[in-house]
């Protein structure tokens, strides 16, 4: 059966800033990590027949009225909700935005899309779209979805086998 490659975007500037959401411009660091992956798809897939396609099911989880804030200014400016947050990452809906739940119901349809290719794909998205893709690939309880890590510059291939789930990373770049 075809793999299928996860991956985050490049660093962001909002990223390097500890900033969420936005939708700000690649650092120099993840540009270079752009080119990087681009290399390595073209390498890695390079007797398959690739079609690239957005999809708005994959953008980030909306952070609603705490778009562009850090961590730090919601503790200040928005101390409840960070404390609901803290307690319940999953369920927790951003004011005018989406909880995590959220975000893996919109993925329904990506997934899928995603089970019906015959060819290996490339998934390139955020944190959030990712810890619920992975979770569901690699067969994670639904709890621990909003706590799993999901690096920058490392590509996560899965490859759905008879005997289970294996997995390989690649760390093209600090
Ligand atoms: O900007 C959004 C983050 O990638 C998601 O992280 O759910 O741990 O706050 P968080």
């Amino acid at each position: 059966p075809r793999p299928i490659l996860l991956t985050r975007h490049g660093e962001s500037r909002d990223n390097v800033r500890a900033r969420i959401g936005g939708d700000s411009a690649l650092s120099d660091t993840g540009a270079l990590y752009a080119k990087k992956l681009a290399d390595f798809v073209e390498k890695r897939l390079k007797s398959e027949r690739a079609a690239s396609v957005q999809w708005r099911a994959l953008d980030e989880i909306n952070a609603g009225a705490c778009d562009g804030m850090t961590y730090l200014e919601i503790k200040k400016n928005m101390p409840e909700e960070y404390e609901s947050r803290e307690k319940d990452k999953l369920r927790y809906r951003y004011p005018r935005g989406e909880s995590y739940l959220d975000v893996i119901q919109r993925l329904e349809p990506v997934i899928i899309e995603l089970e019906r290719q015959r060819a290996p794909v490339v998934v390139i998205s955020h944190q959030a779209v990712l810890r619920a893709l992975y979770a569901y690939f690699a067969d994670r309880p639904l709890k621990e979805i909003p706590h799993i890590e999901v690096p920058l510059h490392t590509i996560i291939e899965i490859q759905m086998g008879v005997t289970g789930v294996q997995e390989k990373r690649y760390k093209l770049m600090d």
